[in-house]
């Protein structure tokens, strides 16, 4: 191989290695200085290479540098170090420097740099993790509220059905893959599952990966073990806590690629490895996952793992959206209404057929959580009326187009836009008031005649 073949391959290798590489020759001159040092460093490339060591680290000499006192043979190995970079922001590196000798003679120096502040946060958070008693407000985020199958509500046929099979999937131990829309009850039935399920007097522990940051997962999962290099501490993971119960994996598609096939090789050989650890742990997890959009979509996307997808959905459970099942509508409002009388000590015993009407009519994105939390409002606003009218309801009408997003106001130039968010809350003003231009114009804060030539511009009025 040619030297210039040579030097670019090894130029290559540093520039795409994780670990910070800086190597001065025996007069100082740094002659590697990769990517990743440059970065730990905040350093420009160009500023250090080739430049002679003391120039450019001023402060630095055979006093507090491993690099240049590795140049008078001494060695440093692993050392933890912690400080600020020029950003501000905490970095804690372990770092090694060794003489390089040729012939007896010392013909440089090399500083390997890992960064471990990840891991080091990482441990961190599993320590506040595990360190909390099983009652403080940090443990309820994985212990929550327990549901059984007698607190889902419901009449729809189809959903009825998704309810039977989710009552078998309790007798049984096979890994259970729930898809619903958000608010659809994808927690509620996991819940039910375990609590009414043969695991039910072991624990049921729940973790979101849609609420954590990649890098802390796979510790908070696996566990940490003592390591060599990490300074981290052993640590139990969520699958060992929740040894012989279920773990309910939320919105497992924000689950980090590569972490899925790790989760993948755990889910097919039953045992676990902590992170840093070499020791095998035997488990015994009953495994429940949610996804919010369709499996296929999520595959196709490349957000979920097909082999993981075949591994958990052993049992497929599909949540239909509350749009899809609108006999259950009233039930739900009926239920929430009691519930929430009771919760606020109020007597509210209708619901005005108007108001029903309302309820009917909306397609709730939000499913189920949206509509109890509409009933709540309601109730809320309610002093001693015992009637739930249409005017309680705060249902925001073509809620999804009123988000506004760049692109839309691209599409539609910004005129047209503004005309089109006119004329909606026009709209609900009109049909808030019963169709009284006067009232609406003053709900608008316009004057009337304002109002009715606005009405005439969008077409409102025949
Ligand atoms: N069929 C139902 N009967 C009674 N309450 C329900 C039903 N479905 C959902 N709920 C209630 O709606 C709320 C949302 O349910 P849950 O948290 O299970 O939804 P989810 O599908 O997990 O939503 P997300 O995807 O946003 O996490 C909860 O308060 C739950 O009790
Ligand atoms: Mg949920």
């Amino acid at each position: 191989m040619k030297v210039r073949e040579y030097k670019k391959i090894t130029q290559e290798v540093f520039r795409l290695m994780d670990e910070g590489v800086h190597v001065i020759d025996a007069r100082g001159k740094t002659i590697i200085y990769n990517e990743a040092m440059a970065q730990l460093e905040k350093m420009d490339l160009k500023d250090v290479l080739n430049k002679n060591f003391k120039d450019v680290f001023k402060n630095l000499d055979e006093s507090n540098s491993t690099l240049l006192r590795a140049l008078r043979k001494e060695a440093t190995e692993n050392r933890l170090q912690t400080y600020q970079n020029i950003d501000g922001k905490e970095i804690t590196t372990i770092n090694s420097s060794y003489p390089v000798i040729l012939d007896n003679k010392v013909i440089g120096a090399i500083e390997i740099a890992k960064n471990i502040t990840e891991l080091q946060q990482m441990s961190k958070t599993i320590l506040k993790l595990h360190s909390v008693p099983a009652e403080s407000k940090q443990a309820k985020k994985h212990q929550i509220k327990k549901y059984h199958f007698s607190d889902i509500i419901g009449q729809n046929k189809k959903f009825l059905e998704v309810i039977e099979k989710a009552k078998k999937a309790a007798k049984s131990d096979a890994s259970v893959l729930i898809y619903g829309e958000t608010g659809t009850g994808k927690e509620l039935v996991a819940q039910s599952i375990h609590h009414d399920g043969i695991r039910s007097d072991k624990s049921f522990l729940a973790q979101n990966f849609a609420a954590l940051p990649g890098s802390l997962l796979e510790g908070i999962l696996f566990g940490t073990a003592k390591g060599g290099f990490t300074g981290a501490v052993d640590r139990i993971g969520l699958f060992e806590q929740a040894d012989g119960g279920t773990l309910l994996l939320d919105e497992i598609s924000a689950m980090p690629y590569e972490l899925q096939g790790k989760l993948l090789r755990v889910l097919q050989e039953d045992y676990i490895r902590r992170v840093g650890g070499t020791e095998d742990i035997p488990i015994d997890v009953r495994i429940i996952a949610t996804i919010n959009e369709p499996a296929e979509s999520l595959i196709e996307k490349g957000k979920l793992r097909k082999d993981l997808y075949y591994r958990l959905s052993v049992i497929p459970i599909n949540i239909p959206p509350l749009r899809e099942r609108k006999d259950d509508i009233l039930l739900l409002a009926e239920k929430f209404l009691e519930k929430h009388n009771q919760l606020n000590n109020k007597q509210i015993r209708v619901i005005s057929d108007r108001a029903k009407e309302k309820l009917m009519e909306y397609d709730y994105p939000g499913n189920v959580r949206e509509l109890e939390n509409i009933i709540m409002a309601a109730v809320s606003m309610i002093e001693d009326e015992h009637v739930l009218d249409d005017d309680h309801l705060t249902i925001e009408k073509d809620q999804r187009k009123r988000t506004a997003s760049l692109e839309e106001v691209a599409e539609l130039g910004l005129n047209n836009y503004m005309s089109m968010i006119e004329s909606h809350l026009i709209d609900e003003a009109m049909s808030m008031n019963q169709g009284n231009i006067s009232k609406a114009a003053k709900q608008l804060g316009i004057k009337r005649q304002t109002l009715q030539h606005k009405l005439k511009k969008y077409n409102n009025i025949g």
